[in-house]
């Protein structure tokens, strides 16, 4: 990937890059909508990345490409980045990065030509926003002679997804493309944020199923949970829903309307599988963990109501394979990818026959991904 983006960036500026970065996209293992509700998650960075190139420019511009699309973004370097529409939309990510820099002490870069180039599938819940952002900070800080802590890169990242992109995202996908690490789990307590890696046992091999669909109003159901969330906590008398339990939300059912009540179970069971997921795994037992899996999903059908038709199916036909321990959908929901945690014996034939199934009932063929856990964002 590194030669084969050297060789674009010279096509399309006629030189060579002077920096490389690298960052993967994450599956959410478990944890649902968790991260923005000060709670806890799982998440694991997997083998497939965004990769940025850059190279200085004296003449104060700031020149984007992307390998994926003809068109070239050009801004006077300096000023306030301004967000961009249309086909140059995609740029908001580094340019979202650039308008945070000065607010975490740092730099913005000089002019630049920059190139992206990726093997991670966008749209698919796998984070490639956050993995464009992570590439893109790493690769501007290095452009400019500037070191930050992996935290600060981290939340400079998410301030740029929230503020800049406007997207009101936790921390799971650009703390887990930050922190990852290869036969890892990254996991995060959100309030802090805190990060540590968790050892993967070794015999589960992850299958990725993106649907190609997506919610026509994903933002806004995003944004709507949120506040749904925040409207919970607030009805049950504590900060975030991270500060109740299972119990005390439960207790309090009768004082919340209906739909409140619901999201603000789901955050907190999750927050429980967590727990027990950490539990599960330091066993080894990876059944347990699978059936953890599952149940994070059922929740999100029933309580968080962010699953879809094909999701359920999906997690349906997986969940009946024996080699199978767990499947559920990964990300935010409204449509996107099913993560699927299985023995080595789970094989292509079977993957395949689930796709096959799926294209059946709704018309169209999954992408069937089979990945792995990779190491986090870093300059190459
Ligand atoms: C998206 C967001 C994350 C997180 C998940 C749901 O991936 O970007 O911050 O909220 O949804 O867990």
């Amino acid at each position: 990937m590194k030669d084969k983006l050297i060789a674009a960036f010279r096509a399309r500026f006629g030189r060579s890059p002077a920096v490389i970065a690298r960052a993967p996209g994450r599956l959410e293992f478990v944890g649902n909508h968790t991260d923005y509700n000060g709670g806890t998650v799982l998440g694991v960075s997997i083998d497939r990345s965004v990769w940025v190139a850059v190279a200085p420019r004296d003449d104060g511009q700031w020149r984007l490409a992307s390998e994926a699309q003809a068109t070239l973004v050009t801004l006077p370097a300096g000023n306030p980045p301004a967000k961009q529409t249309g086909a140059g939309s995609w740029t908001n990510y580094p340019l979202g990065v650039i308008a945070a820099l000065p607010k975490f002490n740092l730099r913005p870069p000089a002019g630049f030509d920059f190139l992206a180039m990726s093997d991670l599938p966008s749209g698919a819940g796998l984070s490639s926003s956050a993995a464009l952002e992570l590439a893109s900070a790493l690769a501007f800080l290095e452009l400019s002679g500037q070191q930050a802590p992996r935290e600060t890169v981290v939340m400079l990242c998410k301030h740029a997804e929230n503020q800049f992109v406007g997207v009101p995202c936790g921390v799971l996908d650009q703390g887990v493309s930050g922190f990852g690490r290869e036969n890892h789990l990254v996991f995060i307590d959100c309030r802090g944020p805190k990060f540590a890696p968790v050892p993967l046992p070794a015999s589960a091999r992850f299958w990725v199923f993106n649907t190609h669909t997506k919610h026509a109003l994903v933002d806004g159901l995003y944004a709507a949970r949120h506040r749904e969330c925040m409207t919970a906590a607030k009805l049950l008398g504590v900060p975030l829903l991270a500060d109740a339990s299972p119990a005390s939300v439960a207790a309090a059912r009768t004082q919340l309307p209906p739909v409140e009540f619901r999201r603000a179970q789901h955050v907190v069971d999750e927050i429980a599988r967590v727990d027990a997921t950490v539990i599960a795994l330091r066993a080894g037992d990876l059944a347990a963990v699978g059936k953890l899996l599952t149940a994070s999903h059922r929740s999100s059908q029933t309580l968080f109501e962010n699953s879809t038709a094909e999701l359920d199916f999906l997690v349906d036909q997986l969940a009946a394979a024996p080699q199978v321990f767990g499947a559920r959908l990964t990300g935010g929901g409204f449509g996107g990818a099913v993560m699927a945690v299985t023995s080595p014996d789970f094989s292509e034939t079977q993957a395949a026959a689930v796709a096959e199934a799926y294209a059946k009932k709704f018309g169209s063929r999954p992408e069937v991904l089979r990945a792995q856990s990779g190491d986090g964002a870093a300059l190459q």
